[in-house]
Protein backbone atom coordinates (compact mmCIF):
# COMPACT_ATOMS: atom_id res chain seq x y z
CA UNK A 1 0.00 0.00 0.00
CA UNK A 2 1.06 3.84 -0.78
CA UNK A 3 2.62 4.97 2.47
CA UNK A 4 3.57 8.99 2.57
CA UNK A 5 5.01 10.83 5.62
CA UNK A 6 4.03 14.68 6.29
CA UNK A 7 7.18 16.13 8.47
CA UNK A 8 5.81 19.44 10.31
CA UNK A 9 8.56 21.86 10.16
CA UNK A 10 7.38 25.22 9.66
CA UNK A 11 7.89 26.26 13.30
CA UNK A 12 10.15 28.89 15.13
CA UNK A 13 11.28 27.34 17.75
CA UNK A 14 10.53 29.69 20.53
CA UNK A 15 11.18 27.94 23.22
CA UNK A 16 14.21 26.73 22.11
CA UNK A 17 15.17 30.13 21.37
CA UNK A 18 18.04 31.87 19.73
CA UNK A 19 17.98 33.17 16.00
CA UNK A 20 17.43 29.74 13.97
CA UNK A 21 14.17 27.40 14.68
CA UNK A 22 15.78 24.45 15.83
CA UNK A 23 14.76 22.58 12.79
CA UNK A 24 17.87 23.98 11.15
CA UNK A 25 19.95 24.09 13.82
CA UNK A 26 23.39 22.43 12.99
CA UNK A 27 23.77 18.95 15.45
CA UNK A 28 27.53 17.03 14.66
CA UNK A 29 27.46 19.58 11.40
CA UNK A 30 24.23 18.65 9.97
CA UNK A 31 20.46 20.54 10.17
CA UNK A 32 18.50 18.34 12.61
CA UNK A 33 15.84 17.86 10.10
CA UNK A 34 17.84 16.30 7.58
CA UNK A 35 18.49 13.54 9.98
CA UNK A 36 14.38 12.66 10.24
CA UNK A 37 14.54 12.83 6.64
CA UNK A 38 17.18 10.66 6.23
CA UNK A 39 15.38 8.31 8.96
CA UNK A 40 12.21 8.13 6.64
CA UNK A 41 14.16 7.64 3.71
CA UNK A 42 15.77 4.88 4.85
CA UNK A 43 12.66 3.08 4.95
CA UNK A 44 11.80 1.82 1.82
CA UNK A 45 7.90 1.76 2.08
CA UNK A 46 7.84 5.26 2.56
CA UNK A 47 7.26 7.02 -1.17
CA UNK A 48 7.27 10.67 -0.86
CA UNK A 49 8.33 12.81 2.15
CA UNK A 50 6.40 16.49 2.75
CA UNK A 51 8.99 18.86 4.63
CA UNK A 52 6.67 21.66 5.08
CA UNK A 53 8.51 24.80 6.36
CA UNK A 54 6.91 28.45 6.58
CA UNK A 55 7.55 30.71 3.65
CA UNK A 56 11.08 32.61 4.58
CA UNK A 57 12.82 28.86 5.19
CA UNK A 58 11.78 27.45 1.60
CA UNK A 59 15.56 28.39 0.13
CA UNK A 60 17.01 27.18 3.60
CA UNK A 61 15.30 23.67 3.17
CA UNK A 62 15.88 23.76 -0.59
CA UNK A 63 19.66 23.88 0.06
CA UNK A 64 19.20 21.13 2.91
CA UNK A 65 17.56 18.97 -0.01
CA UNK A 66 20.28 19.77 -2.56
CA UNK A 67 23.43 19.27 -0.32
CA UNK A 68 22.59 15.99 1.50
CA UNK A 69 20.63 14.29 -1.41
CA UNK A 70 17.40 14.25 -0.21
CA UNK A 71 15.38 12.40 -3.35
CA UNK A 72 11.86 11.80 -2.22
CA UNK A 73 11.18 15.41 -0.26
CA UNK A 74 9.02 18.02 -1.17
CA UNK A 75 8.69 21.27 0.25
CA UNK A 76 5.38 22.78 0.76
CA UNK A 77 4.63 26.28 2.71
CA UNK A 78 3.76 26.11 6.09
CA UNK A 79 0.78 27.68 8.08
CA UNK A 80 0.95 29.86 11.54
CA UNK A 81 -0.04 26.78 13.46
CA UNK A 82 1.28 23.28 13.53
CA UNK A 83 -2.35 22.28 12.17
CA UNK A 84 -2.37 24.77 9.34
CA UNK A 85 0.80 22.93 8.33
CA UNK A 86 0.10 20.19 8.59
CA UNK A 87 -3.00 20.91 6.69
CA UNK A 88 -1.00 22.40 4.05
CA UNK A 89 0.86 19.14 3.79
CA UNK A 90 -2.10 16.91 3.25
CA UNK A 91 -3.57 19.18 0.65
CA UNK A 92 -0.59 18.84 -1.69
CA UNK A 93 -1.68 14.89 -2.09
CA UNK A 94 -5.61 15.91 -2.50
CA UNK A 95 -5.51 18.86 -4.56
CA UNK A 96 -2.87 17.02 -6.83
CA UNK A 97 -0.77 21.42 -6.99
CA UNK A 98 2.40 20.25 -7.83
CA UNK A 99 2.17 19.27 -11.28
CA UNK A 100 6.17 18.98 -11.65
CA UNK A 101 5.88 16.37 -8.93
CA UNK A 102 4.01 12.76 -9.30
CA UNK A 103 2.73 12.89 -5.98
CA UNK A 104 0.81 9.30 -5.52
CA UNK A 105 -1.78 10.22 -3.21
CA UNK A 106 -1.18 7.64 -0.28
CA UNK A 107 -3.26 5.17 1.65
CA UNK A 108 -1.51 6.27 4.67
CA UNK A 109 0.15 9.23 5.15
CA UNK A 110 2.27 9.37 8.68
CA UNK A 111 2.92 12.58 10.56
CA UNK A 112 5.92 13.31 12.62
CA UNK A 113 7.73 16.19 13.43
CA UNK A 114 10.74 16.95 11.64
CA UNK A 115 12.38 17.60 14.95
CA UNK A 116 12.15 14.08 16.29
CA UNK A 117 15.32 12.59 14.21
CA UNK A 118 15.47 9.28 16.01
CA UNK A 119 12.31 7.83 14.99
CA UNK A 120 12.83 4.44 13.84
CA UNK A 121 11.34 1.85 11.45
CA UNK A 122 9.82 -0.50 13.74
CA UNK A 123 7.06 2.09 15.35
CA UNK A 124 6.19 3.39 11.96
CA UNK A 125 5.31 0.63 10.91
CA UNK A 126 3.34 -0.60 14.08
CA UNK A 127 1.45 2.49 13.65
CA UNK A 128 1.06 2.28 9.75
CA UNK A 129 -0.62 -1.23 10.89
CA UNK A 130 -2.64 0.29 13.30
CA UNK A 131 -4.15 2.66 10.90
CA UNK A 132 -4.82 0.57 8.39
CA UNK A 133 -6.57 -2.00 10.76
CA UNK A 134 -8.46 1.04 13.10
CA UNK A 135 -8.29 4.49 10.78
CA UNK A 136 -5.38 6.26 13.27
CA UNK A 137 -2.47 5.22 15.22
CA UNK A 138 0.01 7.16 17.46
CA UNK A 139 2.81 6.74 19.66
CA UNK A 140 2.30 7.61 23.34
CA UNK A 141 4.52 7.63 26.51
CA UNK A 142 4.25 7.43 29.77
CA UNK A 143 3.78 10.36 31.34
CA UNK A 144 6.92 12.28 33.01
CA UNK A 145 5.27 14.51 35.17
CA UNK A 146 1.67 14.68 36.87
CA UNK A 147 -0.87 16.76 34.96
CA UNK A 148 -2.26 19.15 37.62
CA UNK A 149 -5.01 22.18 37.04
CA UNK A 150 -4.86 25.00 38.27
CA UNK A 151 -7.96 27.10 39.70
CA UNK A 152 -9.00 30.90 38.89
CA UNK A 153 -6.73 32.01 41.81
CA UNK A 154 -3.79 30.44 40.88
CA UNK A 155 -3.74 27.15 43.27
CA UNK A 156 -4.26 23.38 42.87
CA UNK A 157 -7.87 22.58 41.73
CA UNK A 158 -7.14 19.08 41.33
CA UNK A 159 -4.22 16.54 39.64
CA UNK A 160 -5.01 13.59 37.64
CA UNK A 161 -3.60 10.03 38.47
CA UNK A 162 -0.18 9.73 36.61
CA UNK A 163 -0.33 6.01 35.81
CA UNK A 164 -4.23 6.44 33.97
CA UNK A 165 -2.54 8.57 31.19
CA UNK A 166 -0.10 9.34 29.10
CA UNK A 167 1.45 11.70 26.88
CA UNK A 168 1.02 11.55 22.89
CA UNK A 169 4.09 11.45 20.78
CA UNK A 170 5.12 11.16 17.22
CA UNK A 171 4.66 9.28 14.82
CA UNK A 172 1.29 9.15 13.57
CA UNK A 173 -0.46 7.29 10.80
CA UNK A 174 -3.76 7.90 9.29
CA UNK A 175 -6.03 6.48 6.74
CA UNK A 176 -5.71 9.36 4.19
CA UNK A 177 -8.84 10.25 3.62
CA UNK A 178 -9.98 10.01 7.13
CA UNK A 179 -7.22 12.51 8.47
CA UNK A 180 -7.59 14.77 5.13
CA UNK A 181 -11.70 15.02 5.83
CA UNK A 182 -10.96 15.62 9.91
CA UNK A 183 -8.95 18.67 8.48
CA UNK A 184 -11.68 19.92 5.93
CA UNK A 185 -14.48 19.44 8.64
CA UNK A 186 -11.76 21.71 11.31
CA UNK A 187 -13.11 24.92 12.35
CA UNK A 188 -10.31 27.97 12.89
CA UNK A 189 -10.14 27.52 16.10
CA UNK A 190 -9.12 23.65 15.73
CA UNK A 191 -6.61 24.64 13.41
CA UNK A 192 -5.26 27.39 15.74
CA UNK A 193 -5.40 25.90 18.88
CA UNK A 194 -5.44 22.20 18.95
CA UNK A 195 -2.72 20.38 19.62
CA UNK A 196 -3.76 16.63 19.15
CA UNK A 197 -3.88 15.46 15.70
CA UNK A 198 -5.56 12.13 16.97
CA UNK A 199 -7.94 13.87 18.47
CA UNK A 200 -9.38 15.78 15.33
CA UNK A 201 -9.73 12.50 13.44
CA UNK A 202 -11.89 11.29 16.60
CA UNK A 203 -13.76 14.17 16.38
CA UNK A 204 -14.34 14.79 12.87
CA UNK A 205 -14.23 11.15 11.25
CA UNK A 206 -15.25 9.17 14.31
CA UNK A 207 -12.74 7.04 13.59
CA UNK A 208 -11.32 4.54 16.44
CA UNK A 209 -7.32 5.65 17.09
CA UNK A 210 -4.85 3.18 18.27
CA UNK A 211 -2.62 4.39 20.77
CA UNK A 212 1.14 2.36 20.45
CA UNK A 213 3.82 2.42 23.00
CA UNK A 214 6.90 4.01 21.52
CA UNK A 215 10.27 4.24 23.12
CA UNK A 216 11.93 7.05 24.85
CA UNK A 217 14.24 8.20 21.75
CA UNK A 218 11.17 9.53 20.17
CA UNK A 219 11.37 12.39 22.58
CA UNK A 220 10.60 16.20 20.95
CA UNK A 221 13.77 18.35 20.23
CA UNK A 222 11.99 21.62 22.06
CA UNK A 223 14.75 23.01 24.90
CA UNK A 224 18.34 23.66 24.65
CA UNK A 225 19.47 20.56 26.18
CA UNK A 226 17.54 18.84 24.08
CA UNK A 227 19.55 19.88 21.36
CA UNK A 228 22.79 18.75 23.25
CA UNK A 229 21.23 15.58 23.91
CA UNK A 230 20.34 14.59 20.35
CA UNK A 231 24.35 15.52 19.33
CA UNK A 232 25.34 13.44 22.01
CA UNK A 233 23.13 10.24 20.69
CA UNK A 234 24.48 11.18 17.29
CA UNK A 235 28.06 10.58 18.51
CA UNK A 236 27.15 7.57 20.15
CA UNK A 237 25.63 6.35 16.92
CA UNK A 238 28.64 7.33 14.70
CA UNK A 239 31.55 5.53 17.63
N1 LIG B 1 5.39 23.39 13.28
C1 LIG B 1 4.96 23.68 11.98
N2 LIG B 1 4.28 24.84 11.73
C2 LIG B 1 4.00 25.70 12.73
C3 LIG B 1 4.42 25.41 14.06
C4 LIG B 1 5.11 24.25 14.30
O1 LIG B 1 5.21 22.89 11.07
N3 LIG B 1 3.35 26.83 12.44
C5 LIG B 1 6.22 22.17 13.52
C6 LIG B 1 7.56 22.50 14.15
O2 LIG B 1 8.47 22.95 13.16
C7 LIG B 1 7.94 21.17 14.78
C8 LIG B 1 6.60 20.53 15.12
O3 LIG B 1 5.61 21.30 14.43
O4 LIG B 1 8.66 20.33 13.89
C9 LIG B 1 6.36 20.49 16.61
O5 LIG B 1 6.13 21.80 17.10
P1 LIG B 1 6.95 22.51 18.25
O6 LIG B 1 7.84 21.57 18.96
O7 LIG B 1 5.97 23.30 19.05
O8 LIG B 1 7.92 23.49 17.41
P2 LIG B 1 7.91 25.07 17.37
O9 LIG B 1 6.51 25.56 17.27
O10 LIG B 1 8.86 25.47 16.31
O11 LIG B 1 8.56 25.44 18.78
P3 LIG B 1 7.95 26.44 19.90
O12 LIG B 1 6.55 25.93 20.19
O13 LIG B 1 8.87 26.31 21.05
O14 LIG B 1 7.92 27.81 19.28
MG1 LIG C 1 5.07 25.17 18.85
Amino acid sequence: TPVAAVLPAGGSGERLGGATPKQFCAVQGRPLVSYTVRAMERISWIADIIVVVSPENIEIMKSIVERYGHKRVTIVKGGITRHRSIFNGLKVFAENKFSNHLLQKPEVVIIHDAVRPFVEEDILSKVVMAAKEHGAAGAIRPLVSTVIASAADGCLDHSLERARYRASEMPQAFLFDIIYEAYRQCTDYDLDYGTECLHLALKYCKTNAKLVEGTADLWKVTYKRDLYAAESIIKDNLS
